[in-house]
């Protein structure tokens, strides 16, 4: 099995004004040399501060979202190649949130996913069922159903991150078991070995009120290499807590 560096993602969604860029300035000072890699995700209006903010520390910056097309008539829209300019090195598609309030399937996810590619970006691959999938036994196939529909062409180990997210544990409080956890990234580690020559090493993250409390014992998942958090990102001490367990 290879060895793999564990990639700690905080999505801050549509939170945070410029004020709160003193909590990346708090977690670069507490933890300077993280065991993992570091990835925040704020709104794009603060992509660029935060870059100058986190400058000279480990915490990388990323977008939570891009449109596929490079530039054009998008209003509202930002391109991967605009995240790039301004600094991120990374963005997450295909977040539950945006597959709902947008009607984002899995071929706009892959197109976007590609654009992140492109632009030379790390993408983000967000995959997860809803409750009414779980209640109804459907969760493995929800899931690699959306992870072969999303992933990009191009894809490897280097520019692609998969992030399991429940869509009923997201905000909630609520984790599933963790032999289910287990399950879900057994089998994306299974499908991404099948379909990527460098699959194994591919980095499988859990996202879903992950917490300094429950992180540990997440991590430690055989295939969970790392988490994608929402809440328990904001603030440093939070986030800086989830960090340290890696
Ligand atoms: O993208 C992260 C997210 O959806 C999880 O949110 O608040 O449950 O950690 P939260």
């Amino acid at each position: 099995m290879p060895q793999i560096r564990p990639l700690v993602a905080g999505n801050w969604k549509m939170n945070g004004l410029r004020a709160a860029l003193s909590e990346v300035e708090a977690l670069a000072s507490t933890h300077p040399s993280p065991a993992c890699d570091v990835l925040l995700c704020p709104p794009a209006t603060l992509i660029g501060a935060m870059v100058d903010a986190a400058q000279g520390s480990p915490i990388q910056v990323g977008g939570q979202d891009c449109h596929a097309a490079q530039s054009g008539a998008h209003t509202g829209d930002i391109a991967a190649e605009m995240i790039a300019d301004a600094g991120g090195t990374a963005v997450i598609v295909g977040h539950s949130e945006r597959r709902a309030d947008h009607a984002e399937d899995d071929a706009m996810v892959k197109a976007k996913a590609e654009a992140a590619l492109r632009a030379g970006l790390l993408a983000v691959v967000c995959v997860g069922e809803t409750e009414a999938d779980r209640d109804a036994g459907r969760t493995l196939d929800v899931v690699l159903g959306q992870l072969a529909g999303s992933l990009p062409d191009g894809a490897s180990a280097e520019n692609t991150v998969i992030a399991y997210e429940p869509v009923w544990a997201i905000g909630t409080g609520r984790v599933p078991q963790i032999s289910d956890i287990a399950q879900v990234h057994d089998a994306l580690r299974g499908a991404l070995t099948d379909r990527l020559s460098d699959g194994a090493s591919v980095r499988l993250l859990y996202g879903g009120s992950v917490k300094p409390s429950n992180a540990a014992e997440i991590f430690a998942v055989e295939n969970v290499n790392g988490g994608l958090v929402g809440g328990a990102s904001l603030k440093a001490a939070d986030f800086g807590g989830i960090i340290a367990v890696t």
